[in-house]
């Protein structure tokens, strides 16, 4: 073969970098139905003041109790970590079997409520570090609520955590924080932590969420610079729920997250 004096390794560098480029241009295009929508902390509080809160689950998340053991990976006692926690009674689970759980949820009435309806009393007392902040502790069993926005937050509040259950939280922040949403949660995750990911893939032209579109690409860009991302599960997920969203298919993914080790 002729040697066209262009340097192999040169063609291999521009091919990687066109299709990277390519990559990222189809990810923006997937991403743009939803890119600008803002949902402000306001409207979540009306949505639990008016109990328009169909997100909730009166029973443990099937996605949570199929995968725990990969999340466990043979721990005891190990600290996990709620975003946007709600009141999702996944929290008395793990409690109950021995894990501590620290949650942050915006609205007050999500977290009396929590406390309320599983029947357990309760102390709350002010977060010097976060200006307006409480926090609710469970008194028999361990659990911390934090009544905060999530980007106030941070590891120096209540350290970092062996494992994080995200359902309804990546794919309720507004797509426009997604990248300072996976800062946060590198910073609060353990080099052990294990980090279960629930995600929606579906059409964003036929509705504006949330929950929002998460594509599978856009975690490679959130978090695999510093964790290995495995898809454990892909299930069709349409119900008469999101068919009134005018959804004619829903995937449900759950990911687990671990950091690369060094
Ligand atoms: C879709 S719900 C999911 C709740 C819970 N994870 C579950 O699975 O039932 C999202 C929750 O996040 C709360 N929330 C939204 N934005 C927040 C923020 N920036 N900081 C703290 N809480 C927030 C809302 O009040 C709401 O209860």
């Amino acid at each position: 073969m002729r040697d066209s004096g262009f340097p192999l390794k040169v063609l291999r560098l521009v091919l990687c970098q066109a299709a990277a480029s390519c990559g990222q241009a189809n990810l923006t295009s997937m991403l743009a139905p939803q890119a600008d929508r803002v949902m402000a902390l306001g409207e979540w509080e009306e949505r639990w003041q008016e109990d328009r809160i169909g997100f909730h689950q009166h029973h443990v998340h099937k996605m949570l109790e199929s995968h725990i053991d990969k999340v466990l990976a043979g721990r005891t006692g190990v600290r996990f970590f709620f975003p946007l926690c709600g009141k999702a009674v996944d929290m008395k689970w793990l409690a109950d079997m021995g894990h501590s759980v620290v949650g942050v949820e915006i609205c007050e009435k999500a977290i009396k409520q929590f406390f309320e309806e599983n029947n357990m009393t309760y102390s709350e007392e002010p977060v010097p570090a976060i200006p307006g902040a409480k926090v609710y502790k469970g008194s028999e069993r361990n659990i911390s609520l934090y009544q905060c926005d999530l980007y106030s937050f941070s590891s120096s509040i209540a350290g970092q955590f062996g494992a994080i259950w995200d359902r309804g939280s990546l794919v309720a922040i507004n797509p426009r924080d997604r990248e300072k949403y996976a800062a946060l949660i590198i910073s609060l995750m353990t080099k052990d932590c294990r980090y279960l990911l629930d995600t929606m893939l579906y059409n964003p032209e036929l509705y504006q969420g949330p929950p929002f579109f998460v594509p599978d690409e856009q975690l490679s860009s959130l978090f695999g610079n510093s964790c290995d991302i495995k898809l454990l599960h892909s299930v069709g997920a349409l119900t008469d729920r999101q068919r009134g969203w005018g959804l004619d298919d829903l995937t449900e993914n759950i990911h687990l997250i671990i950091p690369k080790s060094i």
